[in-house]
């Protein structure tokens, strides 16, 4: 039977820490960390995580300058908001929360956000920095994932890892995180055939492919560590997983529960990024 990851305590843990470092920058550069957050329209899940993110700042000790915008919004006005961030001080890092409503191109508006502020780590530049291992910002999910992975002691490098999703926001960078802790990485998606076989080699399995239940037990080694990053609200109206969680748990040494997993690692590794900006703002390290 698995050990539960709780991703709840390592997330209070990595907050704890940045509250600490945030504490000391202010007592002796007398820096206070800052992050916009910016959004768009009415959707009530995106509401739910700005939310959770002002909450967040308040909790490690950054001032958080919230930006909510009317749905008829043009892409004009926010590019001309997301200049005037860029040139704010006051703000480390910038977060435009997605999705944008229809009329507003995404890459446009990610590609105006300065490199030095992009804590989700969705601008090109930053994607091409972790491309060769030279990043200042890792993509919150996935750093979140790997924070976990070494919270159950396991060694990555030479170990068979199988990400399955390829999305630019987790998947991809997924992979890349795992290869370069020295991890043999396989990427699977919706087309790949024999994913049951090529699931079956992983001794690091994680999980980002949006369907609910998609990974049973049958597909999974024993022993193998399993981190589920999906999360999928069913007809009945409960929360789960890309993984079906009770067949898997049978096989896992180490599986991640939804909620409680991957969920709260997201917004303590924006925190985490925030901190690391204003620091390089600033000059430090
Ligand atoms: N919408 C859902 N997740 C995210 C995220 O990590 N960052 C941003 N900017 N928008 C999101």
């Amino acid at each position: 039977m698995a050990q539960i990851i709780d991703g709840k305590a390592v997330s209070v843990a990595v907050k704890a820490e940045v509250a600490e470092e945030a504490a000391k920058l202010k007592e002796e550069k007398g820096l206070k960390v800052g992050l916009a957050v910016v959004i768009v329209g009415n959707n009530p899940a995106s509401r739910v995580y700005v939310n959770n993110k002002k909450k967040a700042c308040e909790a490690v000790g950054f001032q958080s300058f919230e930006y909510a915008l009317e749905e008829s919004t043009t892409q004009e006005q926010l590019l001309d908001l997301v200049n005037v961030l860029n040139r704010d001080d006051r703000v480390n890092g910038i977060l435009v929360q997605l999705p944008l409503p229809k009329h507003i191109d995404e890459k446009a508006i990610i590609n105006a956000i300065s490199p030095d502020k992009d804590v989700d780590a969705f601008h090109p530049v930053n994607v091409g920095r972790i491309m060769i291992g030279d990043y200042a910002f890792l993509p919150c999910t996935p750093a979140g994932v790997m924070r976990l992975i070494e919270s159950t002691g396991t060694d990555i490098t030479g170990k068979q890892c199988v990400v399955i999703g390829r999305s630019n926001i987790v998947g991809k960078p997924q992979a890349m995180l795992l290869l370069q802790k020295n991890g043999t990485v396989t990427i699977c998606h919706s087309k790949t055939k024999n994913l049951r076989e090529v699931c079956l080699g992983a001794d690091i399995l994680v999980v980002a492919i949006g369907k609910a239940n998609f990974v049973t037990g049958d597909m999974i080694k024993e022993g193998a560590v399993v981190i589920d990053v999906g999360m999928n609200r069913l007809d009945n109206g409960k929360l789960c997983g890309d993984v079906e969680f009770e067949s898997a748990e049978k096989k896992a040494s180490f599986i991640t529960p939804v909620p409680g997993g991957v969920g709260p690692m997201t917004i303590a590794m924006l925190m985490k990024n925030t901190l690391t900006a204003a620091k390089q703002q600033a000059g430090i390290e």
